[in-house]
């Protein structure tokens, strides 16, 4: 019987694990596995609600870690990890993404022998001013087997030597467990104390560092968003993160709502609806993209560009004076009509189980 060890750890690795764990579990006579939550979110918010929403199992462990530096919490969920398998050792650890637990647990895990595995290996910004190009790419060289999301993510890995055997093209988990909640998706208590219409409304979203640490350039990235909406409302979740420099900043607009972070299915009942996403997220650029919503990503890369040469999404950059010109397409109409990259169809969990059925 295979031990194999899921890891958890922050809001972009839920849905992300969530269509494995519902495969894991009609095969629980040949591999046996643990769920483990690091507790980098920890939030009900950020974290329990997802757990809730999509049905994923109370985790056999918490390994309580919370907020800190990025090596702050890199050594914590380390040395954790590394206790919990020298007392019960795996055979095997999956991580998904590129947060920090991504990283440490991967690392912990294989100073100890222990296979790594990591679905959505390969993908690359080549900015390593982002703490998550550090995590992709310390996970992927000491990565045994990888589910790729995307053809491009198989060339970064040819390129860096390593060999096909070990890359697995599968498609994405976040898409399974979008298609699969679809159904479900549920009108949050804003849609209608707005009185907001089909269509005719922005989501926006913004986390990463480079966006939301310098004020200034906060406030000024959204004054242009403001702007370009024109008599469209701005429905803005926003992060914690985000949150605390807000406070500072005090920006105010008629079209401009603040709101808490909101549930999976509330979200995405919103993105699905809506005119328009602005964004700094890598993941909400997929899920759009399945979604056939017109994208606005406030980046200077991606790691993801596939949600651009096949997608509905479009990079923006991070200098506020870009934004006009791309609010004024939209605004006529005239955005790209986008496709869905090959694989990303809801099977992708059942492809992984199959394979490592295999091991
Ligand atoms: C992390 C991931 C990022 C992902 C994002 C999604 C890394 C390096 N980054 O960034 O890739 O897109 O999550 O949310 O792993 N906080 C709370 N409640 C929580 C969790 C965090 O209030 O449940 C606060 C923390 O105290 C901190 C801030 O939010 O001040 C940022 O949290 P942190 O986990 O450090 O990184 P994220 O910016 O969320």
């Amino acid at each position: 019987m295979m031990k194999l060890d899921i890891i958890a750890g922050a809001r972009p690795n839920f849905m992300k694990i969530a269509p494995i764990i519902a495969e894991l579990d009609k095969v629980s006579d040949k591999i046996k596995y643990r769920l483990i939550h690091t507790g980098q979110h920890y939030d009900k918010k950020m974290s329990g609600s997802f757990f809730e929403q999509l049905g994923i199992p109370e985790p056999h462990f918490n390994l309580e870690v919370g907020s800190g530096t990025q090596s702050e919490q890199t050594g914590r969920i380390m040395e954790r990890y590394e206790a919990l398998l020298m007392e019960d050792m795996a055979d095997w650890v999956l991580v998904v993404g590129d947060v920090t637990s991504t990283m440490a647990c991967s690392i912990a895990a294989k100073k100890l022998n222990v296979g790594v595995i990591h679905v959505e290996g390969g993908i690359r910004s080549n900015d390593l001013t982002m703490p998550e190009e550090i995590n992709r790419m310390a996970t992927d060289a000491i990565t045994d087997v990888f589910y790729t999301t995307s053809e491009v993510a198989n060339d970064n890995l040819r390129k860096l030597g390593h060999d096909e055997s070990k890359i697995r093209y599968v498609g994405n988990t976040m898409i399974d467990t979008l298609l699969k909640n679809m159904p479900k998706f549920n009108k949050p208590e804003v849609f209608d104390e707005l009185g907001l219409k089909e269509k005719e409304y922005f989501v926006m979203t913004l986390h990463r560092p480079a966006n939301v640490d310098e004020e200034e350039k906060l406030k000024e990235l959204i004054d242009e968003i403001v702007k370009g909406a024109g008599d469209k409302n701005i429905i803005f979740p926003v992060h914690p993160r985000t949150a605390k420099m807000l406070d500072n900043i005090g920006i105010k607009a008629d079209n401009l709502h603040m709101i808490e972070p909101l549930g999976y299915l509330e979200f995405n009942y919103l993105v699905k609806n809506a005119f328009a996403v602005v964004t700094d997220s890598g993941g909400i650029t997929e899920e759009t993209t399945v979604m056939n919503v017109p994208c606005m990503t406030l980046r200077d890369n991606t790691e993801r560009p596939e949600t651009i040469t096949i997608g509905t999404n479009e990079l923006v950059g991070t200098n506020p004076d870009n934004v006009a010109p791309y609010m004024e397409k939209l605004q006529k109409g005239k955005w790209k009509k986008g496709s869905i990259p090959n694989l990303w169809d809801g099977k992708t969990a059942e492809r992984i189980i199959a394979d490592l059925l295999k091991y």
